[in-house]
């Protein structure tokens, strides 16, 4: 880990005990299949559209490409790009929900013998542990969904700065975009029982985030791509593609 900034670090352990402890049960659940609530219900549709996004954006044949999934929750972004044929590292720093995902991948079915077309399926390995780790090694994307949202911009900057290094060809991230509607809707988090309140969001402008990524990675060699916001009612979170010439 090298980013020792004493902010981050209790930032990080806020999360890391919400995802780990406070909202384990409720994230395994907003994650598989089994029903949910209305509210919970929309999250759920908008993760999944957000999820289907980034994989779009991702080539169609990951085969023997590295894909580092960082903060990767209980892995259904993994487990979509291990059936393109991605070798992925997935990371996160709860260990329960890595335990979720490791049993998820442990029961995907397994591939057809009658085929006669050549599997693709590639591997993945999950780990908890900081995404910033350097140990973790070089890829050729990055996709951090959702997982940068409880940083305020200094964090997801030098999130994105040091991600940026390691990375061959795209990063794709997602961050809570700053307006007067979501001001409301994130101040209405605060009505929800205690239990399933999740670290405050840290909404920020795209404006913003993209004088300073400019400043910072454009002069080596990155560029911003695609973007999209995906909102579905308590759902709303901000896609973002910046690519390596
Ligand atoms: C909102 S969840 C999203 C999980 C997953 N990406 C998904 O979309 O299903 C955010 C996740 O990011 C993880 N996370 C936040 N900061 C992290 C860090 N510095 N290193 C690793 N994981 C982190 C949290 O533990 C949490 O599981």
């Amino acid at each position: 880990m090298n980013n020792s900034d004493q902010g981050y670090l209790e930032r990080r352990s806020q999360i890391e005990h919400y995802f780990d402890r406070t909202a384990a049960k409720t994230w395994e659940r907003l994650t598989s299949t089994d029903p949910v609530g209305k509210i919970r219900a929309t999250v759920r549709a908008g993760r999944d559209e957000m999820r289907a996004t980034l994989m779009s954006w991702l080539p169609e044949d990951m085969s023997g490409m590295r894909l580092l999934d960082a903060g990767c929750g209980t892995g259904a972004l993994s487990l979509c790009a291990v059936e393109r044929g991605a070798h992925v590292t997935a990371i996160d720093l709860s260990a329960n929900l890595i335990q979720v995902a490791r049993n998820r991948y442990a029961s995907l079915s397994p591939l057809s013998k009658n085929t006669f077309e050549t599997p693709k399926r590639g591997w993945v390995e999950f780990s908890s542990g900081d995404m910033l780790d350097p140990q973790l090694g070089e890829f050729d994307y990055v996709v951090g969904m959702d997982s940068l949202i409880h940083y305020d911009a200094p964090d997801l900057i030098n999130g994105i700065n040091i991600l940026s290094e390691r990375t061959k060809k795209a990063i794709l991230f997602t961050f809570p975009p700053r307006n007067p509607f979501l001001a409301v809707a994130h101040a209405m988090g605060q009505f929800f029982p205690r239990s399933d309140r999740s670290p405050t969001l840290a909404p920020v402008s795209q404006h913003k985030l993209r004088s300073a990524l400019q400043k910072s990675i454009t002069n080596k060699g990155w560029s911003e791509g695609k973007t999209t916001r995906i909102s579905r009612g308590f759902y709303t979170s901000q896609a973002w593609e910046w690519v390596r010439q």
